[in-house]
């Protein structure tokens, strides 16, 4: 039996294991996927030792993605731009690592709002972690002509921006309404507005009537600045798909067939949120 997982620390709240689970279960196969919470210090022995364990290959999640990227071969572009990998399968004796992040979040926008991408001279994106990198590289990668780069620590804003060139301009937490301006899509990165954290304080008037809200956070699925957009009647997208599309392409290597992220899926994990936020 083909056994995969998710390696993290905590590891213990994610969804992959629903998400895959109910792959291997719709589409017959045998299988199995499940958590591994590993820390930082102990991750590299841990892959190290990931065939004996039985593993076909993992997902990678917080903290341990750009340990990842070094324990791995890293043929995919996005992963090498972003040194971070987010999905490790063995091919023969060796073990191949790519970053699903980019992919996962286009899909995702492809899929909820068709159309998205037809103007994207100015976006702007509010912060500077791990995945706001990911986000950056696929606005970029679909044409974006400027990418706002808001951050509360400016550094951090700085460093990415210093990683993919002039187009990605950072900005101060206290110029994020400025930063809307002209925006024709606003993807929140931060974690504000997830559940136990405070919502995000922003004003959307500055924004352009027809721009795109859309949030990486699904713990609520509707975060307090995406009811906000809806309520003024914008286009909006939760970020719950960017997690179901960044699984497909770890489940085809490990288990051999290309799921689909179909409604049931999505009425499944929707439905476990739901369950845990009340
Ligand atoms: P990830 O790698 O998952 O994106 P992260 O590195 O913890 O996570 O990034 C979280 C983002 O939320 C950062 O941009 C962080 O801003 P800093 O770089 O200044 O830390 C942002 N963030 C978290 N709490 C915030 C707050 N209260 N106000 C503004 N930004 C906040």
């Amino acid at each position: 039996m083909r056994r995969a997982c998710v390696v993290g620390h905590p590891v213990a709240h994610s969804r992959s294991p629903m998400i895959h689970g109910y792959w291997l279960q719709t589409l017959g196969l045998e299988g199995s996927y499940g958590r591994e919470d590993v820390a930082p210090e102990a991750f590299k022995a841990f892959i190290e030792s990931l065939a004996d364990r039985g593993y076909v290959g993992c997902n990678v999640t917080v903290p341990n993605k750009e340990a990842a990227f070094a324990a791995a071969r890293i043929d995919d572009p996005v992963a090498r731009s972003l040194r971070a990998a987010n999905t490790l399968w063995f091919d023969g004796n060796i073990l191949r690592g790519m970053n699903t992040d980019v992919v996962g979040f286009l899909a995702n926008l492809d899929a909820k709002s068709p159309g998205w991408d037809d103007r994207l001279d100015c976006v702007t994106v509010l912060g500077a972690g791990g995945a706001a990198r990911a986000i950056v590289y696929a606005l970029l990668e679909r044409g974006a002509g400027e990418v706002r780069l808001v951050n509360r620590t400016l550094a951090r804003a700085e460093e990415i921006a210093n990683l993919f060139g002039g187009k990605v301009k950072p900005m101060a937490w206290a110029e994020r309404e400025a930063a809307l301006v002209g925006s024709f899509c606003l993807v929140n990165t931060t974690s504000l507005g997830m559940k136990g954290q405070p919502p995000l304080d922003l004003s959307l008037d500055s924004l352009p009537e027809r721009a795109l809200v859309t949030d990486i956070v699904y713990v609520p699925l509707e975060t307090p600045i995406l009811a906000l957009a809806r309520e003024q009647g914008r286009p909006t997208v939760d970020g719950l798909g960017m997690l179901l599309h960044q699984a497909v392409p770890g489940f085809e290597r490990w288990f051999g067939q290309r799921p689909v992220v179909n409604s049931a899926l999505r009425q499944l994990v929707e439905a476990d949120i739901l369950a845990k936020t009340g």
